[in-house]
Order: C-alpha cells, then sequence, then structure tokens
C-alpha cells in the first residue's frame, strides 16, 4: 500500500502548495475538501494530515468545520494557520480576533526546542505569518513550542496524541526553516519513508496500463501541450501502437509548431500517430466572424466535429484518453463555485461514441511532476516547458476576422519575438510572451514611401497562476531588437507596440 499524507483543504490560498511541498519530500500527498466523509478518511490508511489554512474564523458558525473525532483516530495531525486555530478551537484551546493582523516574515522563538516538529531549527528563525485571529490560550494538554512578539502560540503540540500545529506558513519558501518543519512531521512524527518517486511512478504506471488495456486500443487527443504529450508518451511507453494520436491541426498554432509536434511524435515514440490538416475548414468557419466569444465557440466547436468524426472512422472501442492532471480533478475546499480554473483537460465524450473506458495516466501528478516524468520519458526540452497556449490558438490573438494573411503575419511576428527571447534566457523568466495582431493598420514610412502597415503587440506577463498576472519588464534593448527585426523580417509590420497592463484589469491575452 503507498504511503501518503492527506491534505484536507479549508480553502485557503496555499493548499496545492502543501501537497506539493510533501510530494518533494518524496511522499504522496492527495487533497480532499473538509466536507469528507471521516469513514472515507479512516479508509483511506493515511500516515498523516495536514489541516490547511483557509480565510474564515474558527468562531464564526458558518465556517469550515471538522469533527474533533479525526483528532482521536490516533493518525498524528498537523494544523497550518486556520488549519492551527481549528485544532485549538476543536480541542478546547481560545481563539481571538486581533486588534491588529501579522502579516509578512516574521521572527519566531522555538520554545521546545526538543519538540520533534523542530529538530534541526534554530531557536530564533523566519517564518511567514498571515493571520489576524490568534490562540489566546491553548487547549490543555498541548504545550506551546514557538512564539512571536505578536502570537503567543506561533505553534503547539500534543505529542502524546499526536497533535501539532503552527501558525505559519511552513510551506512557502519564506519561512527559512519550513521545509525542515514538513519534513519533521513526515519522517519524524508520521513515520514516512519517502517511497514516491517519479522513477517508480513510470513503472508502476506502466504495468498499470498493461493489465488494464490489455489487447485492446486506446485513442488520445494529442494537443502539442505538455499534459497530452506527457500521457502519450506514457501509455506508448505501456503499450506501443495500440496507441493512436490524433492531432487536429487547425492552422492556429505558433509557427512551425504543428510539424515539430508531428516530428517528435513521429520519429521518437512507438505509436500510430493521425494528423488531420484542417486549417481551411477553420478559415471556412470563421470568415466574417469577428466577435471573440463567437470566435471561441465556432473554433471549440469546429475542433470536437472534426476529433470525434475522425474517431468514430477509427471504430469507436477500446479506450480514450486524456492527459488530465491533479489540479484539474481537486474539488477545492472553497466549495466548486469558487473554482478559478476554467480551462482544463477534461473533454464531454458524445452520446454516439462508446468506449469501453477512460484513462487519465497523470491524474495523480502536478503540473512539476508531469514534466519531470515527460524528461525522463524523452520529450523534447522545448515541448516539456512550452507555455500555457489558448485551445482556440491564434485565433484569439487576431483581432477582428482571421484570415490566412493575419495568421502568417502573426505567425513571423510571434517567430521572432520568441526567437530573441530564447536567444536572451527570457524563456524560462516569463510565464507566458506572445505577438497579438490587433485590427489596426497605421501609417509609417520606408525610404521615400508611406507605408499603411499592420501594428503589432507584445504581450509578456510573469505570474504564479494565471489569476493575476505583472507585464514583464524586458531589458529596452532586448525591446529594441525584437521591435527592429519584427519590423525588418515581417513586412506587412511597420509599428510595434508593448502592452504594459497588469492582469486585472486586463486579461494576459486580448481576447
Ligand atoms: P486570460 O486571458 O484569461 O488568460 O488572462 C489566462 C491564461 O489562460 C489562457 N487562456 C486560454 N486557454 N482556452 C485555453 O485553453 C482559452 O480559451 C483561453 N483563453 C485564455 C491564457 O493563454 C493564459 O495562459
Amino acid at each position: 500500500m503507498q504511503e501518503k499524507i492527506l491534505v484536507l483543504d479549508f480553502g485557503g490560498q496555499y493548499n496545492q502548495l502543501i501537497a506539493r511541498r510533501v510530494r518533494d519530500n518524496n511522499v504522496y500527498a492527495e487533497i480532499l475538501p473538509y466536507t469528507t466523509d471521516i469513514a472515507a478518511i479512516a479508509a483511506g490508511n493515511y500516515k498523516g494530515i495536514i489541516l490547511t489554512g483557509g480565510p474564515n474564523s474558527v468562531f464564526d458558525p458558518l465556517s469550515p468545520h471538522y469533527s474533533a473525532d479525526l483528532l482521536k483516530m490516533g493518525i498524528p495531525v498537523l494544523g497550518i494557520c486556520y488549519g492551527c486555530q481549528l485544532m485549538a478551537w476543536m480541542t478546547g484551546g481560545t481563539v481571538e480576533t486581533a486588534r491588529q493582523s501579522e502579516y509578512g516574515g516574521i521572527n519566531m522563538r522555538v520554545r521546545k526546542t526538543n519538540s520533534t516538529l523542530f529538530e534541526g531549527v534554530p531557536e530564533e528563525s523566519v517564518v511567514w505569518m498571515s493571520h489576524t485571529d490568534y490562540i489566546s490560550s491553548p487547549p490543555e494538554g498541548f504545550e506551546v513550542t514557538a512564539s512571536t512578539d505578536a502570537c503567543p502560540t506561533a505553534a503547539m503540540e500534543n505529542s502524546r496524541l499526536k497533535l501539532y500545529a503552527v501558525q505559519f506558513h511552513p510551506e512557502v519558501t519564506h519561512s527559512e526553516y519550513g521545509g525542515k518543519v514538513l519534513k519533521n512531521f513526515l519522517y519524524g512524527i508520521c513515520g514516512c519513508t519517502g517511497e514516491w518517486r517519479m522513477e517508480d511512478f513510470i513503472d508502476k504506471s506502466v504495468t498499470q496500463l498493461r493489465e488494464k488495456i490489455g489487447s485492446r486500443k486506446v485513442i488520445l487527443g494529442l494537443s502539442g501541450g505538455v499534459d497530452s504529450s506527457v500521457a502519450a508518451a506514457l501509455i506508448s511507453r505501456a503499450v506501443g501502437k495500440q496507441l493512436t494520436c490524433i492531432f487536429v491541426d487547425h492552422g492556429l498554432m505558433r509557427k512551425g509548431e504543428a510539424d515539430s509536434v508531428e516530428e517528435t511524435f513521429t520519429t521518437g515514440f512507438d505509436l500510430n500517430f493521425v494528423r488531420v490538416n484542417c486549417k481551411d475548414q477553420f478559415l471556412h468557419s470563421l470568415a466574417g466572424v469577428t466577435d471573440p466569444e463567437e470566435k471561441r465557440k465556432i473554433i471549440g466547436r469546429e475542433f470536437y466535429r472534426i476529433f470525434w468524426d475522425q474517431i468514430r472512422g477509427e471504430g469507436d472501442s477500446g479506450f480514450f484518453a486524456q492527459g488530465t492532471i491533479y489540479p484539474d480533478c481537486i474539488e477545492s475546499g472553497k466549495g466548486s463555485a469558487d473554482t478559478i480554473k476554467t480551462h482544463h483537460n477534461r473533454v464531454n465524450i458524445p452520446d454516439d461514441v462508446v468506449f469501453e473506458g477512460v484513462i487519465e495516466p497523470l491524474s495523480e501528478l502536478f503540473k512539476d511532476e508531469v514534466r519531470k516524468v515527460g524528461e525522463m520519458l524523452g520529450l523534447p526540452t522545448e515541448l516539456i516547458w512550452r507555455q500555457p497556449f489558448p485551445g482556440p490558438g491564434l485565433g484569439v490573438r487576431i483581432i477582428g476576422e482571421v484570415t490566412e494573411e493575419k495568421i502568417n503575419v502573426l505567425q513571423d511576428a510571434d517567430w521572432v519575438l520568441r526567437d530573441e527571447m530564447g536567444k536572451n534566457g527570457y524563456e524560462k523568466q516569463l510565464s507566458q510572451f506572445f505577438c497579438v495582431l490587433p485590427d489596426v493598420r497605421t501609417v509609417g514610412v520606408m525610404g521615400d514611401h508611406r507605408t499603411y502597415e499592420h501594428l503589432i503587440a507584445i504581450r509578456a506577463v510573469t505570474t504564479d497562476d494565471f489569476m493575476t498576472a505583472q507585464w514583464a519588464k524586458i531589458p529596452y534593448d532586448i525591446l529594441a531588437r525584437v521591435s527592429s527585426r519584427i519590423t525588418n523580417e515581417v513586412k506587412q509590420v511597420n509599428r510595434v507596440v508593448y502592452d504594459i497592463t497588469t492582469k486585472p484589469p486586463a486579461t494576459v491575452e486580448w481576447l
């Protein structure tokens, strides 16, 4: 049985990060919402439970709570931030609201130096705090193990009952010894041995895929993005040519990208690769359409129509595989109403296409783990580190009607930007960068001639989660080179502008 830790989600912003940090320690972590039944938790055979942070106050009856029986199961529990206050609340401590929040990097003193949780942590260190409520009086049987000037109970424990709690956030890098605290909990308190390794993941998945698939066929929709590509590589390792990848090329990818997807999968992997070239069909459907939402709808509808038609042609049997990853599957502790992710990988299969089952071999993995698996399976670095690319492709980067001429202009300009960012080492520093073709022509001058040509806008952002984003402060000399190369190398462009708007109020894409 795989050793695993439960991260019980009370709606905090760092909850996925907690699970990732646990996994960084080679221990598998699973996130479940606080609404999960206690019987399901008991059946999960967890080595430890982490109660996460959350935005509420424990004394508000409408706040997320959990039955105190959770703390009596004999499983070690670590409460973090709201989870810390909740543990105090559940065991008879007092939680109050302070007049002032404690926020940022704060000096903390360890008061119980022989606490297993703080083993190897100096008596004084900086921790990351973000709270207004605090534990004013710890529950009976608990010892205060650390404090700060503003927070008398920065950490507490009842080691006999294996209950531990920290007011600070050990999962963020600003907590100097946060990694050590988590490691102590996992290894020193929960007794984990650290068996979760990506190498084992590949071997285990290959065995499971072979068992499940047997001699049947598998069909996978390949977009050329990281997730579906890694899923394809993994399934190919398990069952080779029983896998058919369908790549619908809508003609709206970046320059050269469709060819490179084809090249990667036809030369490097043992599978059947079907490329469906349908640029003309897409152009035809998009003719005269200028409304952004209408364009999105048309591209999505056409894409799936073509995709499913192709699969029906293949004879719909066997399994349907998808590159769904763990964040696509997590039901948040905030409830589904607050789920922020809208562009995920799960596809609705039409009623008239029948499969024996669906295979999602990456559904346990975070994005960085997916990339690691991709690397180990031999996928090219450019593909593994590919920045997000919207499903509707350049269709949402061309304002107004999408025409073949505009696609070519945008692809050529965007190629120059990518080339310069790559050469100057910006590819990994930026979260996303691309060119946009606004439906604007402006006057310019070339030699003795007046020109009236396209305007290109450059968008480059840094962000952690794409919910907010900052425009990237690319040095002027690099921007100058990009601009001069685009206007020199792309004949139909005579002006380049740089988008200096954050999200919000703007979005990352222009449409
Ligand atoms: P926005 O423009 O909403 O973009 O700030 C946030 C992130 O989502 C990507 N994006 C999309 N991805 N289909 C997708 O699969 C779409 O329709 C779509 N629109 C935006 C965008 O590239 C950025 O990474």
